[in-house]
């Protein structure tokens, strides 16, 4: 099976880890992306917080949740009040998974396959880090920090502890929130976040 194990470099810094991560070929992805999008943020974060992979933006940039899900994310940390300098983002998956629809790139869901063989970054990301708490957006974070598949709604509103990391909360991803057609539904969803970053905030505190 395919796995970024063997390329996890022997000495675990953010830039080592990085440097290491751009000439990732532990799965398929990296054949029709532009780039390996790598986690950003202090080298102590409060908090980190684990996307699905990088979006169409993303991928050109080589930087995580650049785009409008990170716009999004942004505001709900601003409402939440959390810094956004004190925490680090990244993704399950480190390469932009898509398929052509007319003259765009369509975002297309990572494989459990693809989750797992990405794993070892996020694994490594964790334990050089050490934040106080990490939060999964979405189910395919969470997929991946449970090594299982889970629902959103068991998790949701307390924290957990996994293999990969102690102290795990569970929210919605941004971009479901701007999936959702109805403003209403939205500014709902989008509550519903901001309340969920607030109990997280005050547990980092
Ligand atoms: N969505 C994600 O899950 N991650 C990003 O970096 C951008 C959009
Ligand atoms: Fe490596 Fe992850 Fe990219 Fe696959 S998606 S090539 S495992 S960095």
């Amino acid at each position: 099976f395919q796995s970024a194990a063997s390329f996890i470099p022997p000495r675990l810094t953010p830039p080592a880890l990085r440097r290491a991560a751009a000439c990732c070929t532990g799965c398929d992805l990296y054949r029709t992306a532009t780039q390996t999008v790598f986690g950003e943020g202090p080298r102590h974060p409060s908090i980190v917080f684990v996307g699905e992979q990088p979006g169409d933006q993303e991928d050109r940039m080589g930087r995580p949740f650049v785009g409008p899900a990170g716009a999004l994310l942004n505001r709900a940390l601003a409402e939440a009040g959390i810094a956004r300098d004190k925490v680090y983002v990244t993704n399950a998956v480190k390469h932009f998974k898509w398929e052509p629809q007319g003259k765009k790139r369509k975002h297309k869901r990572p494989s459990a396959a693809e989750v797992a063989a990405c794993r070892p970054w996020l694994q490594a990301e964790v334990s050089v880090l050490k934040p106080h708490a990490l939060v999964c957006l979405g189910v395919t974070a969470a997929q991946s920090v449970f090594a299982k598949t889970v629902r959103l709604s068991e998790l949701r509103g307390r924290p957990w502890d996994t293999a990969l990391a102690t102290h795990v909360f569970v929210t919605i991803h941004p971009s479901a929130i701007l999936r959702y057609p109805d403003a209403a539904a939205r500014s709902e969803a989008f509550g519903r976040l901001v309340e969920d970053l607030r109990r997280i905030g005050r547990f980092v505190r």
